[in-house]
């Protein structure tokens, strides 16, 4: 069987939430243990320069990042988990792709394209406020993902672009220099992996500042969980399932059994606040084995730092051979 390599990287600007949880990291994990993959997760602490420009908040985010998926059980031994910004090829690779970009395609990306757009409607000169690092974002993303000879890239919708344009980029390199030095990758869209409503109900997310923390103290999980917004309806009354941030929540973290209960109490009328505190049990079951590994690591971030060197070294056993030909 052909080995599939799998390749995504995250963004370290923020601390992890149960939405990165859900959505990002536990579909990750359970996929890297599948047999014939080779999966290469990193931390994108360069890209995050792009937004978050306080040095001490990317330092913070890429080591709580790091903990999180080492707590959640990322096994470095059989994956490729390394910094960004610990691979000197993937800036060198982004010198090479630029002079094969089309600028005319970087133009059109939506990032850039977006933000374009608000300066015309806020009546500003069309690139104020935006650096060149949103504008040449594709081209280092198809670096990190080139580099490594990546066949699938797990990514949210937003981001397909991206990838079409790495293989856009890729395979005018191929063409340019008359050698297939790069594997053209695809984006893989999970449409099966939940996207966690926030505590007000609208898509959980840093932006919103509705998120739950990943690994708050019990206390703080259960005050948040607890504030979580649900309309009126009294104990007693039947309540909706169908649009239900609270029942959402409970089935990306419940058994099937569990939800199908769950489901019941709704339509007899469960009270909110008991509804609201056997999420917090099932939420809580899961976390707090990982919670326990995730604090250990915070307490160590020289252990988080042999890991990522370690994780370095292997991704650039890889990254400078290539380079080297490349060159
Ligand atoms: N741009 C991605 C995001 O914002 C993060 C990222 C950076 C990435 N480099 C990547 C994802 C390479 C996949 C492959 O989510």
């Amino acid at each position: 069987m052909k080995t599939v390599r799998v390749l995504t990287g995250i963004t370290t600007s923020g601390t992890p939430h149960l939405g990165n949880y859900a959505g990002a990291i536990r579909p990750a994990i359970a996929a890297s243990r599948a047999a014939g993959t080779e999966s290469f997760y990193f931390l994108a602490d360069y890209h995050a320069l792009i937004k978050v420009q306080d040095p001490a908040r990317v330092q913070r985010s890429t080591l709580e990042i790091a903990a999180a998926w080492l707590a959640c059980g990322l096994d470095p031994d059989t994956v490729w988990f390394y910094r960004q910004s610990d691979i000197p090829e993937i800036p060198e690779l982004t010198w090479l792709l630029t002079c094969v970009a089309g600028k005319g395609l970087l133009n059109r990306a939506h990032a850039y394209k977006a933000a374009v757009d608000k300066n015309t409607a806020e009546g500003n000169d069309d690139d104020a406020g935006i650096n060149a690092g949103l504008f040449m974002y594709p081209v280092w993303m198809a670096a990190d993902i080139l580099l490594f000879g990546a066949h699938k890239v797990p990514v949210g919708r937003d981001q397909v672009q991206h990838i079409e344009m790495a293989r856009d980029f890729g395979a005018r390199f191929n063409h340019i220099y008359g050698h297939a030095y790069f594997t053209l990758p695809e984006a893989v869209v999970e449409e099966s992996v939940a996207t966690l409503p926030g505590l007000d109900g609208r898509k959980m997310s840093k932006s919103y500042d509705n998120t739950i923390a990943m690994f708050a103290d019990p206390a703080t999980l259960k005050k948040q969980i607890m504030a979580l917004i649900t309309d009126s309806k009294a104990p007693g009354e039947a309540k909706d399932t169908e649009g239900s941030a609270l029942f959402q929540l409970y089935q990306a973290f419940a058994t099937p059994l569990q939800t199908a209960a769950m489901r019941t109490a709704f339509a007899d009328g469960i009270a909110w606040g008991e509804a609201k505190q056997q999420l917090f049990a099932v939420i809580d079951a899961e976390i707090a084995p990982m919670r326990e590994r995730y604090n250990a690591l915070m307490a160590d971030p020289a252990a988080i730092e042999r890991i990522l060197q370690a994780g370095a070294a292997k991704a650039r056993a890889i990254a400078t051979p290539l380079l080297q030909e490349l060159r």
